[in-house]
C-alpha cells in the first residue's frame, strides 16, 4: 500500500538528520517544527486514505508526520512475527530451488525402502523416481510421469536398502581437513560472546572432509562455530555435492539471511537461523569461569530483549498508526544484536554445546528467564542423569539431545557419559540425535555411530531416525531432507546392507537428484547384513547405570576357576604353525549336541572341547560355573595399541595423568646428563580406569600403551591387562617393555623432520652414550622393534631408506613397524619388500593433516580399503582403535581410549571393507592379536594369548555380548 510519495523526499524532508536513511523524521527546534508543518500539509491526505482503507481508525484530524519510509517500517514490523518454516505452497514446487540444470531423471527399480514414517518403522519394497532434484513418486511409480522423461536413468537396486540421506546437526566440515593454519577459522578469539558472527564467512570449499563425509551417506550437515565462545555464531545449513559455481553460498540449503545477507529484509526469517552457545568448560579458554560465561551470556540477551522490546513497543505505534509518538525514535534496531534477538523471537534456533548437569541446568534456567527455546544440548553427556531438567526449559518441547555413543570421558564434562545413554533419553520421550561434531568423528562414520547407540539399546527405528529425520526436524528442515516422501529433496543413499548392519556402506549417495559418486566400489556383503543386527538385552546394565548415578562398579570381581561354556558354536583357536596369519586362527565348531558345543575351561587354560566325551565329568565338579552361550562364540581377546590407557583416566586433566616425557632432542632435565632418558610406561601405568575396563568387558585384554610425549620421542610401550586391578596382581604385566616408539610428522614441533631423522641416523649407527643412545642401541641390533607414528608416505620412505642404511651398517634386520600409517598405499610394495609392518589407526583412514592427505578411503570411493591393499601387498598389518585426530599427532593417543571398547567393531568393520576374500575372521582377529603382537615385538604365547566369550554373536559384529574372559596369563576366568 503506496502512502508515501517518495519523490517528494527532499521537499517534506529538510533536516539532514531527517534524511538519514531508513530513519524518522528527527531533529530540535525550528527544524522540527518545520518539517511536522509541512507534513501536516504534504501527508494529510494519504495517512487519511491509508487508514480509511485499512478500516482500523476512524478518520480524526491530528497533526502527524509519517516517515517517508514507512511502508518499509511496517513491513519490518509485520516482518518481526514471521515464524521461519516453508511457505505454504512450498509442497506444490515442481522443481528443487536446488535444482542443477542438466540433471538426468532417475528411475531406482525394486529397492527396500525405509521412509522414516511412522515412527521410522515404515519399510516397503519399491521404486523410486527422482527428477527435478525432487523425489517425484515412490513404491508405484505411475507410467504417465515416467513417460513424461524420455531421458529416465534406471538403478537396479536389487532389493538394496534405501534411505533418506544422513542428515549430521553437528559437524566442522568446511576448514579442517587437511589441518591447516589457514583454515583454522571456527571460532573468534576476540571474545566470548560473538553471536554477529557467522560460520559461512569461514567456510573453506576445498575441505576434503566434504566427500570423504559424503561417501558415508551424509547429504545435509549443519555446520557451525567451535565451542570457545560461550555465544559463537550462526551455523548455516549445507548440501555435501560440489557446486557448479564453487563457492560456499552455492552450497547453503535454506539460508536464514538469504543469499545475500546482509541485512534484514522482510525475507528474513522464512529460514530458520541456528545460534552457536557453549556451556561449562570450553568458553573458559577467556579466562571466563562458568559463572561469568553465564553472566556474559545473560548480557548479551538482556542487550538484546532491551533492544526487541523497544522495537516492539515501536511496531505497536506503526502499526497502529500513532506515527506522532515516534517522530523523534527511529526503528530500534543493531546489526550486533540482531541475531540474538532473533533468538528471542523464536526465528533462530539455539544449539548448545552442553555437557554436565551445572550446565544443563544453568543453559534452562537462561532458557526460561530469556524465553527462548532450546533446539538441541549437543554433547549432553550428563542429560541421561537429568531428564527432569531438560523437560523445564522454555518451550512446549524439551530440547533434543545430540550425543556421541560411546565417545567420552576425554575431559570431567564427559566422565558420566553411557553408552546406554541413547537409549535412557529415548525411553524418557526425548528426541534423541546422534551426531559427528566432524571431525572429532568423521561423519562418514555418523550412520555408526546410530549403529553403535543401537548396540547399546536404542530401537532400531529411532536409531535409523537419529540420523535422519529427528535431525532434519530439529534443524527446521524436515519438511524436505530427513524423509523419503514425494515432493523432499532427492537426497537418498542406497546401501549395501541394512544401514545398522556393521560396515554398511553406500552403493550411491544421491544429493538433490544427482548421484555424488561417479565410479561407486563395492564389496559384496554377508546375507545376514540386509537386516537389523539383533542386538544383546542391557536391560541389568542400564538399570545399573542409572542406579549408580552413571559410574556403575565395572571390575571384575566373579572370577572362576573352573567354568564349562554350552552352546558354543564356534571357538577360534591359534596356531603358530600356519603358513600365513589368515590360517592362524582356526575356527572349530565344537558340535558336541544339538545344543552346540561345550567348552571347558580350568584357571584360564581350555581343558577340554565338546568332542571328548570326558568335558562330561567337569559338568558334576564341584563349584563349577555353566554358562550357556546361545549359540555364541569363544575367540581370542583383543589387543590395542595407540592409545593411552593405562596412562591416564581423563585425557584432558593432568590430575589424572601420567603426564608427558621431555623430548631429548628439546631438552630433558640435567640431572640425565647429555644421554638424557627414556621413559618406560610401565612405570606410569594406572590400573582400573574406566575406559581400561569399559574396553575389557568389550572384549579388549591387554594394551600395548607407549608413554604420552608431545614431540618425538615417546618411550618404552608396556604390554600390560586391562581387567586387572593393580600391577603386582599375577598377570597383570605382559611385557614390561615392548618397543621403542617415536613420532614423526611436519610441523609438530619447531624441529625439522630431518632434524629428527639425522638425530636417528645417528642414534642407529654411531655409539652415542646415555640411556636415549642404549636403547637406540637395542634397535639397532635388532633386539627391540622401533615404531614410529607416522602418515606420509615421504616420512614412511625415509624410514625405509634409513633402516636400509643401518642394516647395510650393522647387519642385521631393523625390526621398524610404522603406525597410524595413513599414507602407507602409496609406498605398500616398499614396505613389504622391507619387511616392514604397518599398524593402521584409524582403521578408515581420514586427511587430518598435510601428512595424511592422500588417503585410500576404501568403498565406494575406491575398490580397496588401506588394509585390503596393504594386506594384498604382502605387508603384515595391525590395526589400533579409532583415535580422534591425527595419530601421528603426539597427545592424539589418549583421546582414543574410550573407543578402545569399539576395537572389535572398527576389526569387524575392517574386515567386511577388505573384501570377502582378504582377511576372513581370522585374519581379522590377527589384525588385533597375533599380528599386533608380532609388530610390537611381543610373543603371541600363552601370556598374552586371552580368549573371550560372547553370548549370541561374536565380537565381529553388533550382535554378540562379551560374557567372560578366559586369562591363561592371570590363571582365571573373569565372568561379567
Ligand atoms: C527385486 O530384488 C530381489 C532381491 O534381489 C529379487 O529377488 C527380485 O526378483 C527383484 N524383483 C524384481 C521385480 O526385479
Ligand atoms: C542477491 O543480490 C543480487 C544483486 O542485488 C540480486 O540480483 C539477486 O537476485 C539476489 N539474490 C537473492 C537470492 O536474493
Ligand atoms: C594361507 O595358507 C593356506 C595353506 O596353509 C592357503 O590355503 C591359503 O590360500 C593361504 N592364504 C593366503 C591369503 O595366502
Amino acid at each position: 500500500m503506496e502512502t508515501v510519495d517518495r519523490k517528494r523526499e527532499p521537499a517534506v524532508l529538510p533536516s539532514p538528520i531527517g534524511q538519514r536513511r531508513g530513519g524518522m523524521v528527527k531533529g530540535n527546534g525550528g527544524n522540527f517544527r518545520r518539517s511536522t508543518f509541512l507534513g501536516v500539509l504534504v501527508f494529510l491526505a494519504t495517512y487519511t486514505a491509508f487508514y480509511l482503507s485499512s478500516g482500523l481508525f476512524e478518520l480524526e484530524t491530528r497533526s502527524v508526520s509519517v516517515p517517508f519510509d514507512a511502508e518499509s517500517i511496517l513491513a519490518k514490523c509485520r516482518s518481526l512475527h514471521i515464524k521461519p518454516g516453508p511457505a505454504a505452497n512450498f509442497h506444490s514446487r515442481s522443481q528443487s530451488d536446488r535444482f542443477q540444470p542438466g540433471t538426468e531423471a532417475l528411475l531406482i527399480r525394486n529397492a527396500t525402502i525405509w521412509t522414516g514414517e511412522r515412527n521410522g518403522k515404515e519399510v516397503f519394497h519399491g521404486d523410486a523416481f527422482l527428477d527435478s532434484g525432487l523425489i517425484k513418486a515412490i513404491g508405484n511409480v505411475p507410467r504417465e510421469i515416467l513417460a513424461a522423461r524420455d531421458d529416465i536413468l534406471v538403478v537396479e537396486a536389487d532389493g538394496a536398502w534405501l534411505t533418506p540421506g544422513i542428515v549430521d546437526v553437528h559437524s566442522h566440515l568446511g576448514g579442517s581437513s587437511p589441518n591447516l593454519r589457514g583454515s583454522d577459522d571456527g571460532n573468534s578469539w576476540k571474545g566470548p560472546i560473538t553471536p554477529w558472527l557467522r560460520i559461512l564467512d569461514a567456510l573453506n570449499t576445498h575441505d576434503l572432509g566434504y566427500e570423504n563425509s559424503m561417501s558415508g551417506g551424509v547429504t545435509t550437515s549443519l555446520i557451525i562455530p567451535g565451542s570457545l565462545n560461550a555465544i559463537g555464531g550462526q551455523g548455516l545449513a549445507m548440501k555435501l555435492r560440489p557446486t557448479k559455481e564453487r563457492s560456499p553460498t552455492s552450497m547453503l540449503l535454506e539460508p536464514y539471511l538469504g543469499f545475500n545477507g546482509t541485512d534484514y529484509s522482510g525475507e528474513v526469517g522464512r529460514h530458520w537461523g541456528h545460534m552457536k552457545h557453549a556451556c561449562g568448560e570450553n568458553p573458559k579458554s577467556y579466562g571466563d569461569t562458568r559463572m561469568d560465561s553465564v553472566w556474559l551470556t545473560r548480557q548479551a540477551y538482556d542487550s538484546a530483549r532491551t533492544i526487541k522490546v523497544a522495537q516492539d513497543d515501536y511496531c505497536e505505534k506503526a502499526l497502529s498508526g500513532d506515527w506522532g509518538s515516534l517522530r523523534t525514535q527511529k526503528f530500534p534496531e543493531s546489526l550486533q544484536w540482531q541475531s540474538l534477538i532473533d533468538v528471542l523471537r523464536g526465528k533462530i534456533k539455539v544449539q548448545t554445546h552442553c555437557y554436565e548437569a551445572v550446565d544443563l541446568d544453568n543453559f534452562v534456567r537462561l532458557s526460561n528467564e530469556f524465553q527462548f527455546e532450546v533446539a538441541a544440548f549437543h554433547h549432553a553427556h550428563e542429560a541421561w542423569l537429568v531428564p527432569d531438567v531438560l523437560k523445564r526449559a522454555y518451550g512446549k518441547k524439551p530440547p533434543a539431545l545430540a550425543m556421541f555413543s560411546t565417545f567420552a570421558r576425554y575431559k570431567r564434562e564427559a566422565y558420566l557419559h553411557s553408552e546406554f545413554a541413547p537409549r535412557v533419553l529415548a525411553d524418557g520421550g526425548f528426541d534423541v540425535v546422534m551426531k559427528s561434531d566432524h571431525s572429532a568423528i568423521p561423519s562418514r562414520n555418523l550412520l555408526a555411530e546410530a549403529a553403535i547407540a543401537h548396540y547399546w539399546g536404542l530401537a532400531d527405528n529411532l536409531a535409523l531416525l537419529s540420523v535422519t529425520g529427528t535431525p532434519a526436524r530439529i534443524l527446521g528442515l524436515d519438511h524436505r531432507v530427513g524423509f523419503i516422501r514425494e515432493g523432499y529433496d532427492a537426497d537418498i543413499v542406497l546401501w549395501d546392507s541394512h544401514p545398522l548392519s556393521l560396515g554398511a556402506t553406500p552403493l550411491q549417495v544421491i544429493i538433490d537428484g544427482i548421484p555424488q559418486i561417479a565410479d561407486p566400489h563395492t564389496v559384496p556383503k554377508p546375507i545376514a547384513h540386509q537386516r537389523p543386527p539383533s542386538t544383546p538385552n542391557w536391560d541389568r546394565e542400564t538399570a545399573d547405570a542409572l542406579k549408580y548415578n552413571g559410574l556403575p562398579p565395572l571390575e571384575p570381581t566373579n572370577h572362576r576357576n573352573l567354568v564349562v561354556f554350552t552352546n558354543v558354536s564356534s571357538f577360534w583357536s591359534y596356531s603358530s604353525a600356519a603358513e600365513n596369519f589368515t590360517d592362524q586362527f582356526a575356527e572349530h565348531i565344537p558340535a558336541g549336541s544339538e545344543q552346540g558345543g561345550t567348552v571347558v575351561v580350568q584357571d584360564g587354560d581350555v581343558v577340554c572341547l565338546a568332542r571328548d566325551p570326558s568335558c562330561n565329568e567337569h559338568f558334576a565338579r564341584p563349584g563349577v560355573e555353566i554358562i550357556n552361550l546361545k549359540g555364541g562364540a569363544i575367540q581370542p581377546g583383543l589387543i590395542a595399541y595407540g592409545t593411552g590407557l593405562g596412562l591416564t583416566e581423563i585425557s584432558m586433566e593432568a590430575s589424572t595423568s601420567d603426564g608427558f616425557v621431555n623430548d631429548p632432542l628439546e631438552g630433558q632435565p640435567s640431572l640425565f646428563g647429555a644421554g638424557g632418558y627414556v621413559a618406560k610406561a610401565v612405570d606410569g601405568l594406572q590400573f582400573g580406569t574406566r575406559d581400561a575396563l569399559l574396553a575389557y568387558r568389550a572384549g579388549v585384554t591387554v594394551s600395548v600403551s607407549s608413554p604420552s610425549h608431545q614431540s618425538w620421542l615417546s618411550g618404552l610401550s608396556t604390554a600390560f591387562s586391562l581387567g586387572s586391578a593393580h600391577k603386582l596382581e599375577r598377570g597383570a604385566i605382559v611385557n614390561d617393555i615392548a618397543a621403542v616408539h617415536i613420532s614423526l610428522s611436519h610441523g609438530d614441533s619447531t624441529l625439522s623432520v630431518s632434524t629428527k631423522i639425522a638425530a636417528m641416523r645417528r642414534l642407529l649407527t654411531k655409539e652415542v652414550g646415555g640411556e636415549v643412545g642404549e636403547w637406540f642401541k637395542k634397535v639397532a641390533n635388532g633386539t627391540l622393534p622401533l615404531v614410529v607414528n607416522v602418515g606420509s608416505a615421504d616420512i614412511i620412505a625415509t624410514l625405509v631408506s634409513l633402516k636400509r642404511e643401518v642394516e647395510a651398517k650393522a647387519g642385521v634386520a631393523l625390526r621398524l613397524t610404522i603406525a597410524g600409517a595413513t599414507e602407507a598405499h602409496l609406498i605398500a610394495d616398499e614396505l613389504a619388500k622391507a619387511n616392514v609392518g604397518v599398524i593402521v589407526t584409524p582403521t578408515r583412514p581420514y586427511p587430518y593433516t598435510w601428512d595424511e592427505r592422500r588417503t585410500l578411503p576404501g568403498p565406494p570411493l575406491s575398490a580397496d580399503s588401506l588394509i585390503g591393499y596393504l594386506i594384498k601387498s604382502g605387508v603384515t598389518v595391525g590395526v589400533g582403535p579409532h583415535g580422534v585426530m591425527a595419530v601421528g599427532h603426539p597427545g592424539a593417543q589418549e583421546m582414543a581410549n574410550s573407543r578402545a571398547r569399539n576395537l572389535r567393531f572398527d576389526v569387524g568393520e575392517a574386515m567386511l571393507d577388505a573384501g570377502p576374500d582378504a582377511l576372513g575372521k581370522g585374519g581379522a582377529f590377527a589384525l588385533a592379536t597375533v599380528n599386533l603382537a608380532k609388530l610390537l615385538g611381543l610373543e603371541y604365547d600363552r601370556g598374552l594369548h586371552d580368549l573371550v566369550a560372547t553370548v549370541g554373536g561374536d565380537l565381529l559384529d553388533y550382535e554378540g555380548k562379551v560374557i567372560a574372559v578366559i586369562s591363561p596369563r592371570r590363571e582365571t576366568v573373569d565372568v561379567f
